[in-house]
């Protein structure tokens, strides 16, 4: 596991988008005076959501707003995986499970897909800069090895053919449909249900599909055009 470190290149400034700004405010106040350090992993996500990824002047930035000396936000910054600390892909930023039920299932050979396609290195930009990957452990999706996650979004069910496929439609910037990419529905068996099998079908797709594309109640951010994040600015 490497080192996490800050990207050698970074912008010139930081500065929240007045949305954001006024969001970062709003979870600043929900805590006690001398407190405010706590609102410190909600904004450094909103900053990485506004930009794609964290740069040393967003952590100055936050650390500031929070009172809070910049080696302690940088040190939460380093510590969580979930934070970006290079420039990602403009399109999508690929984080592909390469733990043991998708590694079993076949993630190498989407690996070998995301250096071809993408960057023979991780974390490394394509060359027209619209995609990154990275292999992540385990993302709790283990039935429908192997599968990566783009922003908010699980594709599952992957294979080579059908990876790449997802990797040219996003270039071309379709928005594909996440959740299983081999016709399943959730995690059912690939031959179909075995047990409790009367009852009406009443979704098209799962609930996350049907969140991911819109098609629930509940409000979502938009997604998509973002380099790989629901993007917030
Ligand atoms: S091992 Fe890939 S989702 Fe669990």
């Amino acid at each position: 596991m490497s080192t996490r470190r800050l990207a050698q290149r970074q912008p010139e400034s930081f500065t929240f988008s007045p949305d954001n700004l006024a969001w970062a405010q709003g979870q600043i106040g929900k805590f006690p005076e001398g407190r405010q350090a706590s609102a410190v992993i909600p904004l450094l996500w909103r900053a990485q959501e506004q930009e794609g990824w964290l740069s040393r002047p967003a952590i100055e930035e936050v650390a500031k707003m929070l009172d809070m000396p910049f080696i302690r936000a940088l040190e939460v910054a380093t510590f969580y995986f979930m934070f970006k600390l290079s420039p990602v892909g403009s399109v999508a930023h690929i984080e592909l499970c390469g733990t043991t039920p998708c590694m079993l299932c076949g993630s190498e050979a989407l690996v070998e897909v995301a250096k071809r396609k993408i960057n023979t290195k991780p974390f490394e930009l394509s060359p027209d800069g619209k995609f990154s990957w990275e292999e992540v452990e385990c993302l709790g999706a283990c039935s429908n090895a192997p599968m990566i996650q783009i922003g908010s979004d699980y594709f599952e069910d992957l294979t080579p053919e059908s990876f790449e496929a997802l990797l040219e439609a996003l270039a071309r910037g379709e928005q594909p449909t996440p959740g299983p990419q081999n016709g399943r529905f959730a995690s059912e068996p690939l031959g179909g249900l075995t047990s409790l099998t009367e009852g009406e079908k009443k979704h098209a797709a799962n609930a996350s599909v049907e969140l991911a594309s819109g098609a629930a109640e509940a409000p979502r951010a938009i997604s998509g055009g973002a380099p790989g994040f629901e993007k917030r600015g």
